[in-house]
């Protein structure tokens, strides 16, 4: 995905007249911004919600995908007869091109083509399908496949092929100067873990031909983009494939993209004239999806006396499998976070065989923020300046590369409230606290994420019986894509939520942002917004009344000295599409999510075990469509963010990049007793003018952005440990 920020195209004296308030200030029935529950709540919690895995079709065979035993070569052979002699076994297919990760964008080729290309241990080299799971399961295991290897670099630090992508340089002014220069100056490198996005509903798909067109039972982020791809793995046209996806439980990124479940359940169903069924089983999901990279980030950072910057440099390795276009942006939010004249990027992918890696939440900030942020730390410690204050101090005026203006920014805001709110001024000198056992100590962490629009088309249409129905191809992954267009449709129509119906999740819907990037509720959430303004012209014509002389309210339209009820206004269904795509101007503002992460720790004295106590963050979005899905996503992230600090990390084995710790057991989220009550804060009556229509800007990857780095500081300050490399497991603490 492409993660350059860009303004929203959209007509602005349609809802942004400066001299007017947009007519979502102006609404009245009371719906956006709230606290509401999501309508899809109880048809999950009650199992009535059906995710992709769960149908039945009639004649349903299942596939289990067979992962590769090498890290690189070729399979020479498949012992396919013996398994296919085997109870229920209906045939093993290999040698479809997209059974490989379909990221690395390999386009349809024959099926005759000869078997597989291996990149990674575990790549997907086969599906067995039988008539029953466990019979496709119990062939998947007893197949023999024999390889041709080859030798395959797995080790970042020593790969022989590095590039560095020239977008991703920079050097400005005289970074060794400055730092020469400078009274302070730190220089000092971190390394974070790989991470797995190990979504709770594991990869799923049922295929099934139904006249010659695919239907695609899936767990999708972006169903338009999955459409094309897994069209073009087919090599048919997209009119003849259809996703649906109604709930998708959890993707982080590793559903952003089809993945190897699809393309072989949509191939096999296809050669075999029955609905088939491809689960991903726990340790494949690890595998076969896409990882986010280790990193290593050395960053300097110097300041003058009074602590102003004047030189910041953060230079990174990443890896990916050769070939793959996919690099984490991790300094994606240095270059607009802080000031200092003299600075320098530098980027380097190094092309190893270790699994895929790819977009996994808040792709740059979610590990870059980690090394900045503490580095901050270190930066503040070493002019002897308060960490919040130092950062106060270095929040530039204008975009330091570019001399951009920015958006909507209250990070000052969220930096002081929240110091404010967690008791900052508590806060003790390194290793001061000790209570029993435990060394206590707090930290601060600046949250930045990158704000991000894509194209959104949204039809809704007002019927005759006073009820709305929203239709988009939107996808609500967890986040509560249902409720905030319910809301969108309700505060703009005045109706309450019953009277709303949203249907998304299905491909052949208008064409959506999908979710991802942080990107799904303000882009898809502005252009139901437009389709309802389209909707409120229809309303005012028929009113006679101009559209900011109508007020909507509970079923009933008031303009001029009338007051109508819409079942006796709207005689026929009354549509409108809302369209709205990201801006080709050049003279962009910097948009970005702001926010200040703050994390009390206790530090084991004997075991260096690290407990978080109590973690507030304190953030602004511009507008919050649903206070209380947006705060959820905030505990999400932060929850993520306690997890990178602490426990978190994929484990390659040294001899063939294989993860060795592929389940749950042994990749460490946190679960509730790592976990304590989160404190998040949204600022309310923030508006970002320059992002959308709606004003307002992301929320899912802002929570993770910063988050470890407070952890990772708090320890420092408990116990004056500085931890370098991420998880801050005990082995490292001393
Ligand atoms: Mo996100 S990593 O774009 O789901």
């Amino acid at each position: 995905m492409d993660d350059t920020p860009r303004n929203a195209d959209f007509d602005v004296a349609l809802t942004m007249d400066a001299a007017q308030p947009p007519v979502l200030d102006r609404t009245v029935q009371g719906l956006l911004g709230t606290a509401m529950d999501r309508p899809d709540g109880p048809l999950k919690v009650t199992g009535t919600a059906r995710y992709a895995a769960e149908a039945l079709p009639e004649n349903l065979v299942t596939g289990f995908l067979v992962r590769a035993t090498i890290t690189k070569g070729r399979v020479i052979g498949m012992k396919a007869e013996a398994v296919e002699a085997m109870p229920g076994v209906i045939r093993v297919m290999t040698g479809h091109p997209l059974l490989r990760n379909p990221a690395q964008g390999q386009a349809h080729q024959a099926p005759e083509q000869i078997l597989p290309k291996v990149d990674y241990f575990g790549q997907p080299v086969a599906l067995v399908v039988a008539e029953t799971f466990e019979q496709a399961r119990h062939a998947a295991q007893a197949l023999v496949v024999t390889y041709e290897e080859e030798v395959a670099e797995v080790d970042p630090n020593a790969a022989s092929q590095v590039d560095k992508p020239k977008a991703s340089q920079l050097d400005q002014g005289d970074l060794e100067g400055a730092m020469r220069s400078s009274p302070v100056a730190i220089d000092t490198t971190y390394t974070t873990a790989p991470h797995s996005s190990a979504p709770m509903e594991p990869h799923a798909s049922i295929a099934e031909w139904v006249d010659g067109r695919l239907q695609l039972r899936g767990s999708y982020q972006m169903l338009k983009h999955n459409v094309a791809e897994l069209a073009d793995s087919l090599g048919v046209d997209e009119a003849r494939v259809r996703i649906h996806a109604p709930y998708v439980g959890g993707g982080f990124g590793s559903k952003l993209g089809i993945a190897p479940e699809a393309v072989a359940a949509a191939h096999a169903a296809r050669e075999l004239g029955r609905p088939v069924r491809v689960v991903m089983a726990r340790d494949q999901v690890f595998e076969m999806t896409m990882r986010r990279t280790e990193t290593t980030q050395r960053m300097r950072l110097a300041c003058d006396a009074d602590g102003l910057m004047t030189a910041l440099a953060h230079e990174d390795r990443v890896s990916n499998l050769p070939g793959e276009a996919f690099s984490e942006p991790t300094a994606q939010g240095t270059h607009f976070l802080y000031g200092g004249a003299n600075r320098r990027f530098t980027h380097e992918v190094a092309r190893i065989h270790r699994p895929c890696a790819g977009s996994v939440r808040a792709p740059g900030e979610a590990v870059g923020m980690i090394a900045l942020e503490c580095a901050m730390d270190e930066l503040a410690e070493a002019a002897d300046i308060d960490p919040v204050e130092l950062r106060i101090r270095n929040i530039p005026d204008t975009t330091p590369e570019g001399g951009q203006p920015y958006s909507e920014r209250a990070l000052e805001r969220c930096l002081r409230e929240g110091a404010e709110r967690f008791g900052w001024s508590q806060r003790r000198g390194m290793a001061e606290r000790l209570e029993g056992d435990w060394w206590v100590g707090m930290g601060v962490a600046a949250a930045v994420r990158t704000n991000m629009m894509e194209e959104s088309i949204a039809r809704v249409t007002l019927r005759p019986d006073g009820t709305a129905l929203c239709e988009t191809d939107m996808t609500d992954i967890g986040t509560g894509s249902y409720a905030i267009l319910t809301q969108i449709v309700g505060e703009m129509l005045g109706l309450p939520r019953e009277k709303v119906e949203v249907q998304i999740g299905d491909s052949d819907l208008p064409k959506s942002s999908g979710s991802g990037g942080s990107f799904g509720a303000q882009s898809c959430g502005s252009a139901v917004f437009l389709a309802c303004q389209g909707v409120r012209k229809h309303l005012a014509e028929r009113m006679e009344v101009a559209p900011d002389d109508l007020t909507l309210r509970d079923g009933r339209a008031t303009g001029g000295n009338r007051q109508v009820a819409l079942t006796d206004l709207v005689e026929a269904p009354m549509s409108a599409e809302g369209h709205v795509k990201p801006g080709e101007t050049e003279d962009n503002f910097s948009i970005a999510g702001y926010g200040a992460h703050f994390a009390e720790v206790g530090v084991h004295r004997d075991t260096g075990e690290v407990r978080v106590h109590r973690m507030l963050g304190v953030f602004s979005i511009g507008r919050v469509l649903n206070m209380k899905t947006a705060t959820s996503q905030c505990h999400g992230g932060m929850i993520w963010g306690i997890g990178s600090a602490l426990t978190e990390e994929i484990m390659h084995d040294p001899r063939d990049g294989r993860i060795v710790n592929h389940n749950l057991a042994e990749y460490h989220i946190p679960v509730s007793l790592d976990v304590p009550q989160l404190d998040a804060m949204l600022l309310e009556d923030t508006r970002d003018d320059q992002a959308n229509p709606i004003q307002a800007k992301g929320i899912g990857e802002l929570g993770i952005s910063g988050a470890a780095a407070a952890v990772g500081n708090a320890i420092r300050n408990a116990c004056g440990v500085r931890v370098r490399d991420f998880p801050a497991t005990p082995d490292k603490i001393f």
